[in-house]
């Protein structure tokens, strides 16, 4: 009698486990390991990083010329979360990336903290150079980035 309830339990509780529902969305779908593997994917890796970087990295620059010190902070704690998140996602770029986090990006803080444009500019000058170390470090030297000469922005002070 014993047995026969246990046996009913374990049966009920196989067919509760295969019923379970499984949410898919309108285009992830699957197993559940496929749906992560579809997500991982659509998030990129760190060529999409580098692309929020440069546009940033712009809108630093010319947030430095206008003596917009607030949109300056902005952008560069921006670029310390892009780089940080991407980081993530491919961590065998961390090592090339130390210098940069540790040294470099807390520089250029600190210069926009000081407001003054002279500074700004010498520091900006360091650290588009820690830019291209890293690019030299991970083997993309042909990414070589220069201080902006064109300005797109929308965001300018009048
Ligand atoms: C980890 C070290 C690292 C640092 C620090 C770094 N980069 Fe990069 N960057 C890369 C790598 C690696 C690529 C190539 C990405 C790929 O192949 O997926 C790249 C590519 C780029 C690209 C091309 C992106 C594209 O797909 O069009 C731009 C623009 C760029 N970086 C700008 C910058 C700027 C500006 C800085 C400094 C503020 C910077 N990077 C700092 C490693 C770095």
């Amino acid at each position: 009698m014993k047995l026969g309830v246990l046996l009913i339990v374990i049966m009920s509780f196989f067919a509760c486990s295969e019923d379970k529902p499984s949410a898919q969305g309108e285009w992830i779908v699957g197993e559940e390991k496929e749906k992560i593997t579809t997500i991982e994917t659509q998030f990129r890796g760190f060529d999409m990083t580098m692309v929020e970087t440069g546009y940033r990295y712009q809108e630093l620059y010319w947030a430095g010329q206008d003596e917009n010190w607030e949109y300056a902070q902005y952008q560069i704690q921006k670029i310390r979360k892009t780089i940080n998140y991407g980081l993530q996602r491919r961590p065998k770029r961390s090592e090339s990336a130390q210098h940069f986090l540790d040294v470099s990006l807390p520089e250029m803080e600190r210069a926009i903290d000081l407001k003054d444009t002279v500074e700004f500019d010498n520091s900006f000058n360091l650290f588009t150079n820690a830019c291209n170390n890293c690019h030299t470090k991970e083997q993309v030297p042909f990414f070589s980035v220069q201080t902006p000469t064109i300005r797109q922005s929308p965001i300018r002070l009048k």
